[in-house]
């Protein structure tokens, strides 16, 4: 059937997808015409297939059924769905790998609140599994701009309880077990064996999935194939306003299991995960690992998982995640790539072989076993070292920094600003970035001063305008961009960076050993005075 309809103002993907309040997605047309869009900008779905699902937030099981339908009726030929229209974002990665689709759609604003007053959003990924290329996003949101028509079958509803195979009109929708195969990947990458022997010998850990996607992930294969002991992992089951929690594994959000990992009689290693499971935080007893220092330590330990014995292949993060990463790099030999914020510059990377792992500071690890960052994965692989080094996780990090250094590293995040305050504080430190190498500020020389552009060693394309950095001698940093996920106003985020070489200095509070970067930063881009804040909203 064909609907007549107009195009619809700010369909314009952000940093990962096209993320709105769910009233605005389930408001007339407006789902329909951006699904259209990426049918349209992509070629038709005319005889293509796609893998299907979401992180079970509001309005997840009502979109993937008008999906269907307009996939149906764009005639594409088979769809994979996961039961109950779940999937997680690495599993959905995966799945678009192993059967070789077309692509897939990801139902997720993934570390978002879900509910009907909160987020809602569309991801697309391309073959590869990797989220759609910066060129084919700007395709998509063209199109949104000039659309008449969408497709949609008139056919019932698909039965998405049932695992087996249905149709809607003449097309195949396969609805699969979510964890299935995913689950299997794990297993040829890490060794459960090992890891089962350390949990049976007492080792414990608490693994929070938030009431978000992860939860039957982490249950299946933490509790289920590795034998942790029931109830490691809580908040297992995902619903569709996550508890009423927000699902963003960081300090702040995953303020219940900082407590227990921080409090008496503390497990040995905690996790969480977000809304889609995409990103992870990873806790010790009494020790908290910074996203940036995880990476770190994941690069210098991956050879001891099966999966990764052959040794990495590069190593790549965003431009505002520490450099932590690029010194194991250094000592390996191998590749060191920085990138723009946001997982689809990582892709090209992968696909070419330069890199195996890829971090952001945004709590986001992943490899090249699928195109996304990936949660349960990152806690595996920390798990399998853990089994082999027999050391805690505090051991490991301080042991790391007295090889490596330590790059003290923490995020500000000033929320719903208004737009223009906030490009006010990014055209004010723009418009002095020439003029401060070679001064000082706060007793520290700047080295080198820009708005990062990269230029991708793979395809040669050039994304400019990814952050402002202020670099200082002795590898201290600042960046400052703007956030491209949030739905409200704007957020400045302010990455600070402060590098000690040891072996004195390697114990100090994080905030304090960061207060020289606090000010510097103060002074040079004035946020607090032009904001009218007294300091962040949130602190990673
Ligand atoms: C944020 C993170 C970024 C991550 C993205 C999607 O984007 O900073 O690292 O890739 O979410 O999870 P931002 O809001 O900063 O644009
Ligand atoms: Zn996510």
């Amino acid at each position: 059937m064909r609907v007549t309809t107009n195009p619809i103002e700010g369909q314009k993907p952000g940093t990962s997808g096209l993320r709105k309040k769910t009233k605005v997605f389930m408001s007339e047309g407006y789902l329909e015409n951006f699904i259209q869009s990426i049918f349209d900008a992509t070629g038709g779905a005319q005889g293509r297939t796609y893998v299907l699902g979401g992180d079970g937030r509001y309005f997840n099981a009502e979109a993937a059924q008008i999906i269907l339908k307009m996939a149906a009726a764009n005639g594409a030929e088979r769809v994979i769905i996961g039961q109950g229209a779940i999937l997680s974002t690495p599993a959905a990665s995966h799945l678009i790998r192993l059967n070789g689709t077309d692509g897939g759609i990801v139902l997720s604003a993934s570390h978002n609140p879900g509910g009907p007053d909160e987020d809602f959003g569309v991801k697309f990924n391309g073959p590869n599994g990797g989220p759609a290329s910066e060129a084919v996003t700007e395709a998509i949101f063209a199109r949104s701009r000039q659309i008449g028509a969408y497709w949609i079958a008139d056919e019932p509803d698909v039965d998405l309880s049932r695992i087996g195979m249905q149709h809607v009109g003449s097309m195949e929708v396969s609805v699969i077990d979510p964890v299935a195969d995913y689950a299997r990947l794990m297993e040829g990458l890490f060794d459960f064996p090992k890891i089962r022997t350390m949990f049976s010998g007492g080792f414990r850990m608490r693994f929070d999935a938030m009431c978000a996607v992860t939860g039957p992930y982490a249950k299946e294969i933490i509790e289920g194939r590795l034998g942790a002991a029931p109830g490691t992992v809580v908040h297992a089951d995902p619903l569709p306003d996550f508890g009423g929690m927000h699902p963003d594994p960081n300090p702040t959000w995953a303020h219940e299991l900082m407590d227990e990992m921080f409090g008496e009689d503390a497990p040995d290693f905690g996790a969480a995960s977000d809304g889609d499971g995409d990103r992870n935080m990873v806790v010790g007893q009494g020790v908290y690992v910074s996203p940036s220092d995880s990476l770190a330590v994941l690069a210098a330990n991956a050879h001891l998982a099966p999966g990764y014995r052959a040794g990495l292949k590069g190593v790549a993060r965003s431009m505002p995640t520490s450099c932590a990463a690029d010194l194991v790099a250094d000592a390996m030999g191998i590749g060191a790539y920085e990138t723009p914020t946001g997982w689809k510059f990582f892709g090209n990377l992968l696909d070419a072989g330069r890199a195996t792992l890829c971090g952001e500071e945004s709590f986001g690890t992943g490899s090249d076993h699928v195109r996304e960052k990936d949660g349960v994965w990152a806690v595996l692989l920390w798990l399998n070292i853990l089994a082999e080094r027999t050391e805690t996780v505090r051991e490991i990090l301080n042991g790391h920094w007295r090889r490596f250094g330590r790059n003290y590293y923490s995020r500000h995040d000033y929320e719903a600003l208004p737009v223009d305050t906030a490009n006010r504080v990014m055209d004010g430190l723009r418009a002095r970035l020439g003029d401060l190498p070679g001064t000082m500020v706060e007793g520290m020389v700047v080295q080198s001063a820009d708005d990062f552009a990269y230029s991708d060693p793979v395809d040669g394309s050039v994304s400019r305008g990814q952050g402002l950095r202020v670099v200082f001698e002795g590898g201290s940093r600042l960046v400052l961009r703007l956030s491209g996920t949030g739905t409200e106003g704007a957020t400045l985020r302010l990455y600070l960076e402060r590098y000690a070489a040891g072996p004195e200095g390697l114990d100090e509070e994080v905030q304090e050993a960061l207060a020289p970067m606090i000010r510097a930063a103060e002074e040079l881009a004035a946020i607090r005075a032009a904001t009218g804040r007294v300091g962040p909203d949130v602190v990673t």
